[in-house]
């Protein structure tokens, strides 16, 4: 800023700015005079600090000192700028990182000779001869107490507000996520879960370094923890948070009640609003700047101390708690691949090459796939497994995430690729598959053993056969040292030792995978009793459209088929055993589980692929009435 600024600014010419300046100004009316200073003074020209000393002159300027992070710097600064003008003072703004920018920002502005000081630092700040007329500005009440007027508010109340609100309507699981520098959101979440005795479980919280890694992995954590509610700490991450739910189409608030630390704009036009804890930044600011101004003109202040409070903003985001039936626990140990399903008229013969009529690629694996299975059925459930570090590998774990699957027991492994299964699918939705082990190679005895926290309390294991022979021996001794029932799903790739097949709870082949391990011409229902009398305490053979046959002490029975058109078979039985896991994992008698694993099975092979085919709980229980009036004992 120059004299030609000024004088174009106070629409004079140059020389009558000069005039005013210099104090030759005796020819020059005292309204252009004002007009003239009133300019200087806001612009703060620099000759214009020298006139002032020479007229002894109060400025009437303050300054707001801000760091550049401040979460509610835009309101901070458009509330001092207002209440500063209504005083009759200007406002000199200045941006700060760290404290050592503070000083020198501060420096600055006593140099420029303001009247007042707005400080945003918890800090104790050298104000020489200003220090009695600075007030600092906090958002939290760890503040140097060599502080003499400080204005605050506290964003661990914020998270606490929050974390009440929620718990009003019965939620109990809630996580928070907040950027790594604003944990006292978290310090207030917290406290409020202690005082209501409830647990807060390690990944329900969420600190990200930056709104990337928040979006990456924090969102997607917290969704795999089956949370009922959670609290975002800004409006930028609700937003993400948002379009996560909107792009896995998960309901808010039916599913998921969401409150934002933070009001703006954009909460008010997400969905049918976004609750939110709006903090009192704009109270705050603005009594700040009236009191500062009192300190200036040598009013007392007595209070030099002062809280402000959130408040909360209702609108669309909070619901009731939705009451899930809270099943027992579930352990799938398995192999996930991703599958590439080749769409073919006919299975290929021997020597014959086809050309495919379209190929997709989807996460599978049989321990994927019914631990999506169960995810999606609202089972909790926590999967065992290795995958690659690879791009494949990333997409099978976060697919695994986003359907409610715990994933504290998956490896991803950087030195082998990640499974793989090539599927041809025919025109009838029959399929054959072949699959390419990788990483599912490298589970081991100590990754089992690492994950033994797991299977406490763990009510079933599902285990299927594509891992390992070892690993699944072990891990069905694991089980019965632990009480865990296995429900195991064999299959051509490995097998196991008859004289483990005492600790099978839940036995379910095919009937191809039957013929494999019980050779010979008897019936089904023989070769069914053959596995009982080895110890299986039931046996479920899948028959695909046909249904499935049950075999224990009590019953030999079929279940009907749905008669669903299929279009792709693959991963029928996955879907299958996922169901009847999550229904028992309920305490569900046996005889209606299986007439729910048969609907959830005969709805996934009406679509391509597994785990984007398998039904969540709404698709399932519409054929609620359906399942119990046909499959009556
Ligand atoms: O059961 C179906 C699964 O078997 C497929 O997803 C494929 O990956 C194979 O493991």
């Amino acid at each position: 800023m120059n004299i030609r600024d000024i004088a174009k600014l106070a629409g004079v010419s140059v020389s009558t700015v000069s005039k005013v300046m210099n104090g030759k100004d005796k020819d020059i009316s005292e309204k252009t005079k004002q007009k003239v200073l009133k300019v200087v003074e806001e612009e703060q020209y620099v000759p214009y600090l020298k006139y002032r000393e020479k007229e002894g002159l109060k400025s009437h300027v303050i300054g707001l000192v801000i760091k550049k992070d401040n979460r509610e710097g835009e309101q901070i600064i458009r509330s001092c700028q207002r209440a500063a003008a209504e005083e009759g003072y200007g406002l000199l703004i200045q941006f700060a990182d760290n404290l050592d920018e503070i000083q020198k920002c501060v420096n600055d502005m006593i140099r420029k000779k303001v009247a007042g000081l707005l400080l945003d630092s918890k800090k104790l700040i050298n104000t020489r001869k200003l220090e009695d007329a600075t007030v600092y500005l906090n958002q939290t009440k760890e503040f140097d107490e060599r502080q003499k007027a400080t204005f605050y508010y506290r964003l661990s109340e914020a998270g606490r507000m929050a974390a009440e609100r929620l718990m009003r309507e019965g939620h109990e699981k809630i996580a928070c996520i907040t950027l790594a520098d604003e944990r006292t959101i978290q310090d207030g979440y917290r406290m409020a879960m202690r005082e209501a005795n409830l647990a807060v479980q390690p990944l329900w919280v969420y600190e990200g370094k930056n709104l990337e890694e928040i979006e990456q992995y924090g969102i997607q954590q917290c969704l795999g923890e089956n949370v009922s509610a959670v609290i975002c700490g800004s409006q930028e991450i609700a937003g993400c948070f948002y379009k996560t739910l909107e792009r896995l189409q998960i309901s808010l608030p039916d599913s998921i009640s969401m409150i934002s630390i933070g009001d703006g704009k954009w909460m008010e036009i997400l969905g049918d609003g976004i609750t939110a804890v709006r903090l009192p930044a704009q109270e705050m600011s603005r009594e700040a700047v009236i009191s500062l101004v009192k300190m200036i003109q040598g009013e007392k202040q007595i209070e030099v101390m002062r809280k402000f409070s959130p408040s909360i903003i209702e609108r669309g985001s909070v619901n009731g708690s939705p009451k899930e039936k809270e099943g027992e626990r579930i352990v799938v140990v398995g192999s996930m691949n991703m599958d590439i399903t080749i769409e073919v008229s006919r299975i290929p013969l021997k020597g014959e090459t086809q050309l495919a009529e379209r190929v997709y690629t989807f996460p599978g694996g049989k321990g994927g796939n019914q631990a999506v299975g169960a995810g999606k059925l609202g089972g909790r459930v926590y999967m065992i497994g290795c995958v690659g570090n690879d791009i494949d590998g990333k997409q099978l774990y976060s697919n695994l995430m986003e359907n409610h699957v715990h994933m504290d027991g998956v490896l991803l492994n950087p030195s082998v690729a990640s499974g793989k299964a090539y599927i041809n699918v025919d025109q009838d939705g029959e399929s054959t598959i072949v699959v390419y082990q990788g990483a599912n190679r490298l589970l081991s005895i100590e990754q089992i053993n690492r994950c033994r926290y797991l299977f406490q309390n763990a009510k079933y294991c599902l285990l299927s056969l594509e891992i390992p022979e070892m690993i699944a021996e072990y891990t069905i001794k694991f089980c019965r040292r632990n009480n865990v029932e296995v429900i195991l799903k064999p299959s051509a790739v490995e097998k196991i030792k008859e004289e483990l097949l005492k600790d099978i709870a839940y036995f379910i082949p095919n009937e191809n995978e039957l013929n494999t391990f019980i050779p010979g011409r008897m019936s089904l229902e023989e070769k069914a009793q053959i596995l009982r009398e080895k110890g299986v305490e039931n046996v479920i053979v899948t028959l695909g459209e046909r249904g499935c046959y049950l075999r224990n002490q009590e019953y030999s029975m079929y279940f009907e088929g749905t008669g669903f058109e299929a279009v792709d078979t693959t991963g029928g039985a996955d879907s299958f055993i996922s169901a009847l896991a999550v229904y028992l994992s309920e305490g569900m008698d046996l005889i209606r589980a299986i007439g729910f694993a048969v609907y959830a099975s005969g709805i996934s092979v009406t679509r391509y692929g597994v785990q984007p085919a398998l039904p969540d709980r709404k698709a399932l229980e519409i054929y609620k009435d359906e399942i119990y009036s046909r499959y009556q004992i």
